[in-house]
């Protein structure tokens, strides 16, 4: 295949940004999306050029680190696949690719194509985590019975791998959903009830200090979600965000 690649280069943070085209020739449809990139970059850097900058790590599926709005489209056509996961059968012989970072404020442009989610991580900072004794006497946490069904719900929430992609593809750059996954997670299961009613309120409190929008049940991060995290899951964290208001 022969493609036009738009991308976006963008030195800083602080500096502004633009559309530049590249041609490449030669990509194969079993190659993934950040192959086809790793080749663009080897011409770039032959030809004594700056390679683009994009974040990945595991290319599996599994890290959240690949972050790419392709054609408008965070992580591309596909469903239920990260942009590592993309194969580049998915484009057509002269197809013109535009290749973006995930905008939102609360990730900020590090350099081209990667973002800073360190918003994430301070979300998850601040409620993402249960207290165990660890004194020797801690009890195995196969002897506590857990209904199937809410065992299966919070390992489907456990599923979110962070990637914000939800975030990219909301109009309001809503973090309910990665946030909803992560307070999910441990609402549906008893060790996470010790410190339900703190977790939600902080984990929404720094949800909305970084400043992310608000959700408004447009469902296009569901969409857009490479590991298919439900739109349940923010309807399950306004309910545990009320009980714990109401606690005070
Ligand atoms: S909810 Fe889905 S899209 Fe959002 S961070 Fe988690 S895995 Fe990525
Ligand atoms: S590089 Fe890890 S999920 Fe894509």
């Amino acid at each position: 295949m022969n493609l036009t690649l738009k991308i976006w280069r963008q030195s800083d943070a602080n500096s502004k940004g633009k559309l530049v085209d590249y041609n490449i020739s030669g990509v194969e449809g079993d190659m993934s999306f950040l192959e086809m990139l790793d080749v663009l970059n080897e011409d770039l850097i032959n030809k004594g050029e700056e390679p683009v900058v994009f974040d990945h790590d595991c290319r599996e599926g599994i890290c959240g680190a690949c972050s790419l709005q392709i054609n408008g489209e965070p992580h591309g056509p596909d469903r239920l696949v990260t942009t590592c996961q993309l194969h580049m059968r998915k484009f057509n012989d002269g197809d013109t690719i535009y290749i973006e970072p995930f905008r939102a404020k609360a990730f900020p442009v590090v350099k081209d194509l990667m973002v800073d989610r360190s918003s994430f991580e301070r979300i998850q900072h601040a409620g993402g985590y249960i207290s165990v004794n660890t004194s020797g006497n801690t009890q195995d946490a196969n002897a506590i019975p857990i209904p199937k069904k809410d065992a299966d719900e919070a390992m489907d929430a456990a599923t979110c791998i962070g990637c914000g992609a939800c975030v990219a593809a909301c109009k309001n750059a809503s973090a309910m959903l990665f946030t909803s996954a992560k307070v999910s997670q441990y609402a549906l299961l008893p060790q996470g009830q010790v410190e339900a009613t703190e977790r939600v309120l902080a984990m929404v409190n720094q949800m909305d200090e970084e400043g992310f929008g608000n959700c408004t049940n447009t469902g296009a991060c569901e969409i857009e979600c490479p590991k298919g995290i439900s739109l349940e899951n923010i309807a399950r964290m306004n309910r545990e965000y009320l009980k714990a208001s109401l606690k005070g």
